[in-house]
């Protein structure tokens, strides 16, 4: 990891922030494995008859096999694994309810401190809890990780990209919606994300509203099952979700923020899609995936969040085949200005967004960047009417559901701002182009 992602990593995992594990199914060879390796064969884990005459009826796992699973399953969520340096140590761990064989667990984890401390380290305090099938508290702790926080060598990029990332957490301005809360919706509609295919993409364009657009730039790219392709920006993974799902084609999906491709792995196992992706943490100007080679790549709203895109373009057509396609979908400058200049102009917008994260560029500028890489642009297009139709379309159907959920109401607010900003402070527009 470079020392950039380093100090970003960290700073993106704000106080407050959540997160759950995937889930794990206590075995009775979970049990008979700790107890040999611990050598704690008290009978209440290995007597079915001792433990039958117990207050709990049957063997129980060992508190301190749970504590394991559950540093294991955190290990898994990948939120910090490439910067810490050590487990500090870990406060009020209560043991709550018994586990048995065959309780399926997951664990959530909350931060509730992040402190920096001298020599570029930093302390992070999460509230972790573990839980049970039956949505029970079976653990509880707060435990304590020391983790590396070095400063970049390029202060102002690691400034622009410690921006963009506090802007896409989940509890940031933006819509980005947490695998739990995704669980909820389906859950509450009764809705498999495995298979029930045109309800899920509805809840999908909740946080991903041009979805429209995202189809489009997948058509555009003539996409079949055995193209490997490559996703730059490509955020909590709605698009690569939709591309498995509509093509079945193998994506990488590269994002600098920890915390979207974190929610990216995890909604991804959710919908049944982790054997087709792949998630990356990098930042697009230093991409390197080393051998890799790609038949396609797309860039789906982010270009517009990068500095030095020139950098970034030319790492991405190093990682695709010859004469293959790279397609962009991107918001533009709008006929006033950028969305920094919306700032002052529409009041409304500031609830929005982090000021200082836009590089918006205009259709023209755009084409002639991909150019002075050496890609050739075969098609550019202005497809901001279609958006904005697009956007009133969604704003209407929104606006029609019950207002009773958090994501529902946070996305009708989010869609009349961005039409009140349409063609004044951002306009949209695709480009299409092949690499040497
Ligand atoms: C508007 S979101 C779009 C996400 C996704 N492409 C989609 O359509 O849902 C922009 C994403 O670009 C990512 N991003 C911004 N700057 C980046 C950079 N320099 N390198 C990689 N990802 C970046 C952000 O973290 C964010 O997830």
């Amino acid at each position: 990891m470079s020392r950039t992602m380093a100090a970003a990593a960290f700073d993106a995992l704000t106080s407050g922030a959540t997160f759950q594990s995937r889930s794990r199914t206590i075995t009775e060879a979970d049990i008979v494995n700790f107890a040999g390796l611990s050598g704690d064969y008290v009978e209440l884990h290995v007597s079915e008859e001792h433990a039958a005459r117990s207050r709990y009826g049957r063997r129980i796992a060992h508190g301190a096999l749970i504590f394991s699973v559950s540093t294991g399953l955190s290990a898994q969520m990948d939120l910090i694994n490439d910067i810490v340096d050590a487990f500090v140590g870990v406060d009020h761990l209560r043991f709550i309810e018994p586990v048995y064989i065959g309780d399926t667990l997951t664990v959530t984890k909350r931060v509730l401190e992040r402190k920096d401390l001298a020599n570029d380290r930093g302390l992070l305090v999460f509230d972790t809890k573990v839980l049970n099938q039956n949505k029970k508290i079976v653990l509880a702790y707060v435990d304590k990780l020391l983790v590396r926080r070095q400063p970049s060598r390029r202060a102002a990029d690691s400034e622009l990209a410690q921006r963009v990332i506090q802007s896409y957490r989940p509890d940031g301005p933006f819509m980005v919606l947490q695998a739990n809360e995704l669980q909820e919706i389906y859950q509450r509609y009764r809705l498999d994300p495995r298979t029930c295919r045109s309800a899920i993409f509805a809840v999908e364009s909740l946080a991903h509203f041009l979805q429209d657009g995202v189809k489009g730039l997948f058509d555009s790219l003539n996409l079949t099952k055995d193209r490997f392709v490559l996703s730059v920006g490509e955020g909590n993974g709605a698009p690569s979700r939709l591309l498995a799902k509509l093509v079945g084609c193998r994506v990488v999906g590269v994002d600098i923020s920890p915390l979207q491709i974190a929610n990216a792995r995890e909604v991804a196992a959710l919908h049944g899609v982790e054997h087709l992706v792949e998630y990356v943490q990098q930042n697009a100007t230093v991409l390197d995936l080393g051998e890799r080679r790609f038949d396609a790549a797309y860039c789906n709203e982010t270009m517009c969040h990068w500095d030095d895109k020139p950098a970034a373009i030319s790492r991405i057509v190093k990682h695709l085949k010859p004469k293959s396609l790279l397609g962009i979908n991107d918001w533009l400058k709008g006929r006033r200005g950028t969305l920094d200049d919306a700032h002052d102009a529409v009041p409304c917008f500031r609830d929005l967004y982090q000021p200082d994260i836009w590089r918006q560029l205009s259709l023209s500028e755009m084409c002639r960047l991909l150019e002075e890489a050496g890609l050739s642009v075969l098609r550019a297009e202005d497809l901001s009417d279609f958006v904005d139709r697009g956007l009133k379309r969604r704003l209407h159907e929104l606006e029609r559901l019950p207002q009773d959920t958090e994501p529902v109401r946070r996305a009708v607010q989010y869609y009349r701002v961005m039409i009140a900003t349409h063609f004044d402070y951002l306009s949209y527009g695709r480009v299409i182009a092949q690499a040497p």
